[in-house]
């Protein structure tokens, strides 16, 4: 399909900066979030690192933290969030510092994101295609033609055929998943580094869950896209990623490969997590196992 290559082709430079640099693609350190006055915090310390082509899956149970981790690194906390220590580089660049303006700069060419609730991210009173063509005009000067092009294009490499006529569709007027292929046709549209996907797929009909997952993983796997997909579904994480990350009480208390940690989990936390979602009922007490 020609014109799934011509969206697919890599921002210039970006190849060449791949092979001549060992550096991260993003890397958190000692990062602490706090919300309001709560004493205990939401992330707690965390570090990591994510290389370029690498897919990381964050999971773990509901509060443990990942969607405020994502939050921060996205820059969307919410005004009661705090970070009150540590760093989020991009390519060395420090994101906590960013500038409103260059973050807008760097959302969307450099960082994107699937947000859990597509309904509620899409604006009810536009097409898909022109929000899909605002966000391509927010960072490049194309003719409407070109835009169009561009937006059709990106419709039909999320499996949306009739895209002609579908991007005339209000958000309303599409399926909850039909919303969730068109927020991923959207994070790809200016080819971000890194992905950030949180719950993708949550709020979606299981019918349509697993749809929606191969369609990120083959999109992810084309563009060669470095992704941080988070899910308490250990089912999402196994088909998406290479490396896994697992966070519990606002820490992370294990990351590895997903070959590792899928298969020879060394925190009991984790065992606990992956006996649930085999259907083996275990509970992970810390009081016990400290
Ligand atoms: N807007 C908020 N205000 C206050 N506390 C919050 C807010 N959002 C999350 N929290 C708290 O922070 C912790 C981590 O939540 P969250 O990052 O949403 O976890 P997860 O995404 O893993 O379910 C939880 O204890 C949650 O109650
Ligand atoms: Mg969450």
């Amino acid at each position: 399909m020609a014109d799934a290559r011509e969206v697919d082709r890599p921002r210039k430079g970006a190849v060449h900066a791949v092979s001549a640099t060992d550096a991260p693609l993003l890397a958190v350190d000692a990062l602490s979030v706090h919300y309001g006055r709560a004493a205990k915090a939401a992330v707690d310390d965390v570090s990591f690192t994510i290389s370029r082509g690498d897919r990381v899956g964050l999971v773990g149970e509901s509060g443990s933290g990942k969607s405020t981790l994502a939050s921060a690194i996205l820059r969307i906390l919410p005004p009661a969030a705090t970070v009150k220590s540590g760093r989020i580089e991009l390519d060395g660049e420090n994101l906590l510092a960013l500038k409103p303006a260059a973050l807008r700069s760097i959302r969307s060419t450099r960082i994107a994101r699937v947000p859990q609730d597509p309904l509620g991210s899409l604006n009810p009173v536009f097409t898909i295609g022109r929000q899909l063509s605002d966000v391509v005009s927010a960072h490049r000067k194309l003719s409407r033609r070109e835009r169009t092009t561009l937006v059709e294009e990106a419709l039909r490499q999320v499996g949306i055929g009739d895209a002609a006529v579908k991007r005339r569709s209000y958000p309303h007027e599409l399926s909850g998943g039909m919303r969730q292929r068109v927020m991923i046709a959207m994070a790809l549209l200016n080819h971000p580094d890194l992905l950030i996907a949180d719950e993708p797929t949550t709020a979606l009909d299981v019918t349509v869950q697993a749809q929606v997952i191969e369609l990120l993983r083959e999109r992810v796997e084309n563009s060669a896209m470095t992704l941080l997909v988070i899910s308490h579904d250990v089912g999402v994480i196994s088909e998406l990623c290479t490396k896994v990350m697992v966070m519990y009480g606002g820490r992370i208390v294990e990351q590895g490969s997903a070959a590792d940690v899928l298969t020879r989990p060394t925190h009991p936390y984790t065992r606990s997590l992956l006996d649930a979602a085999r259907g083996k009922v275990t509970t992970y007490s810390p009081e016990v196992v400290a």
